[in-house]
């Protein structure tokens, strides 16, 4: 199980999630995508799917009788090979019975597939850890932009990001522009073991057409050489193909990358 998060909204944790879960899926893996993020919960809407059939409605039939294949599968949708579960809650839905409930839900996705991509969201707060820390391997969605690093950094420091360090670490650099600080990724690598999936351009006219299409960058546009290269590699390291770098035990040091520095 591979949470997809971010150090703060808005880097791209879900169009990471649904690219690399299609990508997957696409290479005739076995995987499902699970929308943990109750805040904003848009893989349904990147991927056109209702969402009366929602991993909080399956784990609201938990609190009052024990989740079976049958009523997960009544909430699974299948898109391209990829199966989704939605997840966006209601309001007045209890987010906090989403944990107990999450790891009924899991059991059960665990027993169908060989991989469950699960969107955390942005890491902000005790339920975003909770499930990021229920994960065995962790993809970090990083900003490209000057202080993204810095921000991943900062993340990683927090009481919520501290007890994740122990797990593998991925990352993708998303809307890489010209000036990404180079020193400011390898230190990453080195400080916190990240195996570095690649790097994801910024290109606004490819998402914003495939949002109008309703179909995810990975499948088409300039977009989805960066995006398939980032899954395989992502596979790669899962299956132990992949290098990881060992994190130094430093402690962690704030991260200025060298082209910011005045
Ligand atoms: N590489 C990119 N280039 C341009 N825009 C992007 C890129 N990645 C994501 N976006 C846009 O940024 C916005 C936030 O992306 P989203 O995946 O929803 O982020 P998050 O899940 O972290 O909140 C969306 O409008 C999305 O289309
Ligand atoms: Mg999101």
């Amino acid at each position: 199980m591979v949470g997809v998060l971010g150090p703060g909204g808005g880097s791209g944790v879900t169009t990471l999630a649904v690219s690399l879960g299609l990508a997957v899926a696409g290479a005739g893996r076995s995987v499902a995508l699970v929308d943990a993020d109750p805040r904003l919960g848009m893989v349904a809407a990147q991927l056109g799917l209702v969402e009366d059939r929602s991993l909080f409605h399956l784990v609201h039939e938990a609190t009052l009788r024990p989740v079976d294949h049958a009523s997960l599968r009544r909430h699974l949708q299948s898109w391209r090979g990829l199966a989704v579960l939605a997840g966006r809650a209601e309001p007045g839905s209890a987010v906090a019975a989403l944990l107990p409930g999450l790891e009924a839900v899991l059991g059960l996705l665990a027993e169908l597939h060989e991989l469950i991509l699960v969107d955390v969201g942005p890491l902000h707060s005790e339920t975003a850890a909770a499930v990021a820390f229920r994960c065995q391997a962790l993809v970090w969605v990083v900003d490209g932009s000057p202080l993204g690093a810095d921000r991943l950094d900062r993340c990683l420091s927090s009481p919520f990001g501290r007890p994740l360090r122990s797990k593998p670490q991925m990352a993708v650099i998303n809307r890489a522009g010209p000036g990404l600080p180079t020193q400011a990724r390898e230190w990453l690598a080195r400080e916190y073991g990240l195996s570095l999936l690649g790097l994801v351009p910024s290109d606004l006219a490819a998402v914003r057409s495939a949002e109008e299409r309703l179909l995810p960058p990975v499948l088409g546009g300039a977009l989805a050489a960066p995006l398939r290269r980032a899954a395989n590699r992502m596979l790669e390291v899962l299956d132990g193909r992949g290098t990881r770098h060992q994190p130094s035990g430093a402690p962690a040091s704030r991260l200025r990358p060298e082209s910011s520095r005045a």
